[in-house]
C-alpha cells in the first residue's frame, strides 16, 4: 500500500524531505524526455497534454488521447483519479530508475486548515529557483500569480479559496438532473471536457486554488487547462482534491458515491505505449484496492458549518424539510429570473431577481406541508475573455453598506474563473455558454426568514471580487441569475 503525505508536515520537517526531492528529481528526469513533440508517454509534457493542450490535433503523436480533463461533468472526480494514477505510477518508476525508493506516493497540498496559516503558503521547495545543490528546481515556476499574492514570495492564499465548507456540506455526489444542479461531484454528463454546471467541489477549493496560485493578469500555468498539468504543484492540488473526495465519504449523513451504471461503467484511457491505463469509475471507488492501492494519511476533514447545523427556528413555521441528500424525485421548479445579464467586475455588482409563487411541481411540495424542501441559486452562463478578478463572493439579501466579508451567514457560494475562459470559446468542441454555478440556498433562506429579511417576491443577489486586478479590465459577464424551489 502507498502513503500518500501530507506536503506541509514533510516541509515543516525538512523542505526538501526525500519524498519531495525525489519528487523533484523525477520531474527533471521527465522533462529530460519532452524531445521537440513531446510524443514519449511519459514526458512531462506529454502528461500535461492529456490534460489540456493548445497544440493542434494535427500535431499530436500518433495515438494521443490529449485534451480529456473532465471538468463540469459527474466525471470531474474520477477522471482526475485515473489521471493522477496514471502519473503517480511514471513518476514512481522514474524514481526507480534513478536508484531511488520503490515505494514513492504523491504527497497531498492540504491548504485549508485555518489552524496551520503555513499551509495556504505554497511548500517551500516550489518557491525556490534552484535545488539545494545549485542546480535549476525544476519544481519551481515562474508562470504564476506575481501579486496578490505573490505565490513564489510565500504570499498566502486567500482563506475563501481554501474554503471547503460548501463542498462539504453538500450531501448528494450529483444533483437532480431537471434543472441542471451540480451537486458535491458534479452534474449527470456523458464526456464532458469544457463548459456546463460545475460541481461545487470543483469550484471551491479547486477552481480557486487553481486561480490563486496561476493569477489572472496574465494567467500563469495553473490558471489554463491546457497548462495547469505543467506546474508541479498542480499534482499535489489535485492529491488533495481526491482526498477531499474520500474525506466527505466519511463526512456519512447520506453522502455516497452513485450507483447509476451510467457512471460506474465510463471507461477511460490515459496516456499511451507500455504506461497505458484503463479503467472504469467504478473500479477506482476503493483507493485502497488494486490497482490503486494507495491510503491518505490523513482523510478526516471537518464538519462542515452554518448550512447543515441548522439552528431550529423559533417560528416552526419557516422549517424547511431539511437534512440527508437532495431526493432524487425532486424536480425544482424556477421562480425567479435576473432580466439581463449581469457584469463581473473589480467592484461589486449587485442584482435584483423578481420571484413568483412556484405554479408546478414545487407548488405540490408546498400543498403536502409547507415550503419547499430545498431552494437553489443558479448562476448561469458565465462567460469572458478577460478576467477581472479570480474569483466572486456571492451573497443574497446582503444589507446596504455591509462588509461582504463579514457576511457569512448570507454568503450562498463563490464563484470561480478557473475554466470560465476555456468555456467561453466556440469551437466543434463546445458551445462557448460558459460555466454555470448552483447553490443550495436552503438554509440560508432558512435564517433570512428566521431575521425577517426574505422578501419571498424579491431576492438580492451580491457579486463581490476577491483580490480584483488593480485596472479596471475584463468582459465577464453572468447571463442569467435564478432561484429554483424543490
Ligand atoms: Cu482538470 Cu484542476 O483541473
Amino acid at each position: 500500500m502507498f502513503e500518500r503525505c501530507d506536503v506541509w508536515e514533510l516541509s515543516e520537517d525538512n523542505p526538501w524531505h526525500p519524498i519531495i526531492e525525489w519528487y523533484a528529481r523525477a520531474v527533471k528526469a521527465m522533462q529530460d524526455r519532452n524531445g521537440t513533440n513531446f510524443s514519449d508517454p511519459t514526458s512531462w509534457r506529454y502528461l500535461a497534454e492529456i490534460h489540456g493542450t493548445s497544440i493542434p490535433r494535427s500535431n499530436w503523436p500518433q495515438g494521443a488521447t490529449w485534451q480529456e480533463c473532465q471538468h463540469s461533468s459527474w466525471f470531474f472526480l474520477p477522471w482526475h483519479r485515473i489521471y493522477l494514477h496514471y502519473f503517480e505510477r511514471i513518476v514512481r518508476q522514474t524514481i526507480v530508475d534513478l536508484d531511488g525508493p520503490d515505494d514513492w506516493a504523491l504527497p497531498y497540498w492540504d491548504y485549508s486548515d485555518l489552524q496551520r496559516p503555513n499551509v495556504r503558503r505554497l511548500p517551500p521547495a516550489f518557491r525556490e529557483p534552484k535545488m539545494p545543490s545549485g542546480d535549476d528546481n525544476p519544481l519551481f515556476v515562474s508562470q504564476r500569480s506575481q501579486s496578490d499574492p505573490d505565490i513564489n514570495q510565500g504570499d498566502e492564499l486567500d482563506t475563501f479559496d481554501v474554503d471547503i465548507g460548501a463542498a462539504t456540506a453538500e450531501r448528494s455526489f450529483t444533483g437532480p438532473t431537471v434543472g441542471r444542479i451540480a451537486g458535491f461531484g458534479g452534474p449527470v454528463t456523458g464526456w464532458s471536457h469544457s463548459g456546463g454546471a460545475v460541481g461545487s467541489l470543483e469550484a471551491t477549493p479547486h477552481g480557486n486554488v487553481h486561480m490563486g496560485v496561476g493569477g489572472f493578469q496574465p494567467p500563469g500555468l495553473m490558471s489554463r487547462f491546457e497548462t495547469a498539468g505543467q506546474d508541479p504543484i498542480f499534482w499535489l492540488h489535485h492529491a488533495n482534491i481526491d482526498r477531499l473526495w474520500e474525506g466527505w465519504l466519511g463526512l456519512g449523513d447520506g453522502r455516497a458515491n452513485l450507483t447509476d451504471a451510467r457512471w460506474l461503467d465510463m471507461r477511460y484511457k490515459i496516456g499511451g505505449g507500455a504506461s497505458e491505463v484503463t479503467l472504469t469509475v467504478g473500479e477506482v471507488l476503493d483507493t485502497t484496492q488494486p490497482p490503486l492501492s494507495y491510503h491518505y494519511t490523513r482523510i478526516s476533514i471537518p464538519v462542515p458549518g452554518p448550512d447543515t447545523v441548522l439552528a431550529a427556528g423559533p417560528d416552526a413555521e419557516s422549517v424547511f424539510a431539511e437534512g440527508g441528500p437532495v431526493p432524487e424525485d425532486i424536480f425544482p421548479e424556477m421562480v425567479g429570473a435576473s432580466e439581463s445579464t449581469v457584469p463581473l467586475e473589480t467592484k461589486p455588482t449587485e442584482v435584483g431577481v423578481p420571484v413568483e409563487a412556484p405554479s408546478g411541481p414545487a407548488l405540490t411540495e408546498r400543498a403536502e406541508g409547507g415550503q419547499p424542501r430545498k431552494v437553489f441559486l443558479k448562476v448561469e452562463n458565465v462567460r469572458g475573455n478577460e478576467l477581472a478578478a479570480p474569483n466572486y463572493l456571492v451573497h443574497v439579501n446582503l444589507p446596504p453598506e455591509a462588509d461582504p466579508a463579514e457576511q457569512e451567514d448570507r454568503r450562498a457560494g463563490q464563484v470561480s474563473m478557473f475554466g470560465v475562459l476555456e468555456a467561453s470559446e466556440a469551437d466543434e468542441e463546445h458551445s462557448g455558454s460558459g460555466l454555470t454555478f448552483s447553490f443550495d440556498i436552503t438554509g440560508v433562506v432558512q435564517r433570512l426568514r428566521e431575521a425577517g429579511d426574505w422578501d419571498p417576491e424579491h431576492l438580492r443577489v451580491t457579486f463581490t471580487p476577491i483580490r480584483p486586478g488593480s485596472e479596471q479590465l475584463g468582459d465577464v459577464s453572468v447571463g442569467r441569475v435564478s432561484l429554483f424551489y424543490a
